[in-house]
């Protein structure tokens, strides 16, 4: 069963990373979209053309009220969001803002304006360091970050609101996502990335002169940091998956890992990088980064039963290959730098 065909999903931070690859997986699908997005860190150009684009906050109640009326929407996906760990640590009010009391707002509005199904961007980092890996969705949840925890908080609202309301969610919980739309329709152009695979594809690129390798003494094979890579259509295409999962089954909601299940360390990250860049990379030993875990690697076996979602792209390599591409191709796309 899909939404009824005059309603419309709302994707918050749909000119984002994430968020404008889960918009090309809906309108790919047919689905009638309209975005809204502050451009903190999105880009006009990522949203496709014909797609309605509201510039505002998902923190303004009113504008997200008359959104939801405006256009009729049936359900939200909720990207918008502050995403660096390190950043949290030092500037945890702006994730309690942007995360949890912005997302607040909104859902109250979803809430008041019978928007009956939504989707949330949670993380991975709400695990904190896992006692098992992989991880799996039952695991004790101890955030070692204020981002973390501030995206808890929204994955507790929404269920507490699911059970007092005609309304149901799915939070996904995203492990590391890397890679760009295989078509080159979108990617990664944050300036100032932070994210591993982004930061040695510019190096790869010659944009950046090395890559810092946080820390070496982590309990891992090589000492250093443990992810699990997913690319980040599959991640959008897992959005679509949910979609259809919660209107299909309206009592019904989800929590659910979303990675591969295989773990690489940063050291192999590189080493995957310079292979299918076929250049060498000055790599620089510095100390740990606060607020990392060493490993954090999914159980995703809930989402494989869950869902008929099938990954795409489970390698490494085609993930690094589309990073390189997208990577490649910024240098000469118009408007980057300025929206
Ligand atoms: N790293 C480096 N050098 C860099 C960048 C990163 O060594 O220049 C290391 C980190 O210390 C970590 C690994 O590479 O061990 C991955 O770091 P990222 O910054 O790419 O990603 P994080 O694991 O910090 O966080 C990301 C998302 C979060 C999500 C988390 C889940 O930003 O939203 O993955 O695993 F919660």
């Amino acid at each position: 069963m899909t939404l009824s065909e005059n309603s419309t999903v709302l994707v918050t931070g749909g000119a984002g990373y994430i968020g404008s690859h889960a918009v090309l997986a809906l309108v790919d699908a047919g689905r009638t979209v309209v975005v809204l997005d502050d451009l903190s860190t999105g880009f006009r150009w990522a949203v496709p053309t014909g797609v309605p684009f509201v510039l505002g906050n998902v923190g303004d109640s009113a504008l997200a009220s008359r959104l939801i009326a405006e256009y009729r929407i049936g359900a939200i996906m909720h990207f918008a969001g502050s995403i660096i760990v390190p950043e949290s640590v030092i500037d945890p009010l702006k994730y309690y803002l942007n995360n949890t009391a912005n997302s607040r707002s909104l859902i109250a509005a979803a809430v008041t304006g019978g928007v009956k199904h939504f989707v949330f961007s949670s993380t991975a980092a709400v695990y904190g360091n896992p006692e098992h890996i992989p991880v799996n969705e039952d695991a004790v949840l101890k955030p070692i970050n204020p981002y973390g925890e501030s995206k808890l908080m929204t994955e507790h609202m929404l269920r507490d609101v699911a059970h007092a309301h005609d309304f149901n969610y799915c939070a996904l919980r995203y492990f590391n996502v890397a890679g760009a739309d295989p078509a080159g329709r979108s990617g990664q152009a944050t300036v100032g990335a932070t994210h591993l695979i982004k930061i040695a594809a510019e190096a790869a690129c010659g944009k950046r002169d090395h890559v810092s390798i946080f820390g070496n003494d982590f309990p891992t094979p090589d000492g250093t940091g443990v992810r699990d890579y997913i690319h980040v259509s599959d991640l959008a295409s897992a959005h679509l998956h949910a979609l259809d999962a919660l209107v299909s089954a309206p009592e019904t909601n989800h929590t659910l890992n979303c990675g591969y299940g295989d773990g690489f360390s940063v050291m192999e990250v590189i080493d995957c990088v310079e292979r299918v860049a076929g250049v060498k990379l000055d790599r620089r030993t510095g100390s740990r980064r606060a607020g990392d875990p060493a490993t954090l690697v999914a159980d995703n076996s809930r989402l494989l039963s869950h869902f008929s979602w099938r990954p795409k792209y489970a390698e490494l390599d085609m993930i690094v290959a589309d990073a390189l591409r997208w990577e490649r191709a910024l240098e000469t796309r118009d408007g980057i730098a300025t929206n």
